[in-house]
């Protein structure tokens, strides 16, 4: 089977996971990149043997690409997805599909009418541990779920926001500490306990940053129609990267994640503990954080999976909006004062 021929949106931060991730697979090739930064495009262009553009419009239209990995500011993934899913591309956004609910949505539509797939990284699913806390709660060992909770505390410098162009902006990015950093963690709770929305009830603040006009502190419950209630609390002034938590407490058993490692204790006092192998090792290229680990070559392998065997995408666009649907109603809870009623009309 020919190779998809895959084109990069973005050639910032996350690039070399995406650019090197496909690279590792025997699917799909990288044909072209594109970043509005010319030297950014002329460079990765030139480190993965591709043509590059600084217009994606062009890169769409000029190039024969099956696929579009779109790596840009947060407010920049709509317009770009709609503008490939119309040419006829898959879409593969990084997080989060968009600053605001209506643009999560129409991108859902376009894809959709265009009836190409859209999917979304969230590739902290893919982990060990979150696999096996998944597994746990689906094959029903661990019983019912009865409450859960999660915490992010970490470090995002006034320094780290005034070195981009559109971190701490509401329009471009949408927030803070929860769209940008806790989104993984939300998610990841969420998919955990598997259940709709009923409301959310939240509250944010900007509490120590000077330079921003975001949030840099969140916490909430989501309350789930299974009569679970799942707290949070997200920081962004933490002195560190303190790793994150999540604990489900369910009928038989709890499952805790401590950073990348699981820990499930079940009632009979059996537990079961799962991290990330030490072998799994992708050398990303410079400056690409290690925690970000080998979950985004998963992901990216089995999106091009799922495209050419027609199986149904773990994470497409309609699963990741209901995170995002749960991410803007804190948005709306915290700056409106009050609770949001699912389907949240925004
Ligand atoms: N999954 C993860 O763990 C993870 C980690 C980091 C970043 N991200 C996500 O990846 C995305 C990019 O983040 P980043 O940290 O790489 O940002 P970045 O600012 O480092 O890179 C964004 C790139 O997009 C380019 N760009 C901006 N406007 C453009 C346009 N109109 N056309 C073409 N290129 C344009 C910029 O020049 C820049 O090079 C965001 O959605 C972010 O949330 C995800």
């Amino acid at each position: 089977m020919d190779k998809l021929k895959v084109g990069i949106i973005g050639c910032g931060n996350i690039f070399p996971m995406h650019a090197a991730s496909i690279q590792l697979t025997d699917l799909a090739e990288l044909k072209a990149v594109c970043d509005n930064k010319e030297d950014r495009a002329r460079q990765a262009a030139e480190k993965y043997n591709c043509n590059y553009y600084t217009s994606y419009e062009e890169m769409i239209d000029k190039e024969e690409l099956d696929v579009i990995h779109i790596c840009t500011p947060h407010y920049l993934h709509p317009p770009m997805t709609i503008y490939a899913a119309n040419k006829g591309k898959h879409i593969l956004t990084e997080k989060p599909m968009s600053t605001k609910l209506e643009d999560a949505k129409a991108m859902v539509e376009a894809c959709e009418k265009n009836n190409v797939t859209l999917g979304v990284i969230f590739q902290n699913r893919y982990n060990p541990g979150s696999q096996l806390i998944k597994s746990a709660i689906l094959d029903g060992s661990l019983g019912s779920v009865l409450g859960a909770k999660c915490s992010v505390t970490w470090n995002r410098s006034d320094h780290y926001y005034s070195g981009s162009d559109w971190k701490g902006t509401w329009d471009k990015e949408g927030g803070g500490v929860i769209i940008d950093q806790a989104i993984h963690t939300m998610d990841l709770m969420r998919w955990f306990i598997g259940e709709e929305i009923e409301y959310v009830d939240a509250q944010i603040g900007n509490r120590a940053h000077e330079q921003i006009e975001v949030e840099d502190s969140a916490e909430g419950v989501i309350k789930f129609r299974n009569g679970v209630f799942a707290g949070f609390f997200a920081v962004n002034y933490y002195s560190y990267d303190a790793p994150v938590e999540i604990e489900i407490h369910c009928m038989k058993g709890t499952a805790k994640m401590v950073a990348e490692k699981a820990t499930i204790t079940y009632n009979d006092g059996t537990i079961i503990t799962r991290e990330k192998n030490p072998n799994e090792i992708i050398d990303y290229g410079e400056g690409v954080k290690i925690y970000w680990g080998v979950s985004h070559s998963k992901q990216i392998r089995d999106y091009y999976d799922a495209l050419r065997s027609g199986k149904p995408l773990y994470i497409d666009g309609k699963e990741a909006f209901k995170t995002q649907e749960m991410i803007n109603a804190i948005y709306t809870s915290g700056k409106e004062n009050r609770r949001i009623v699912f389907p949240s009309p925004e």
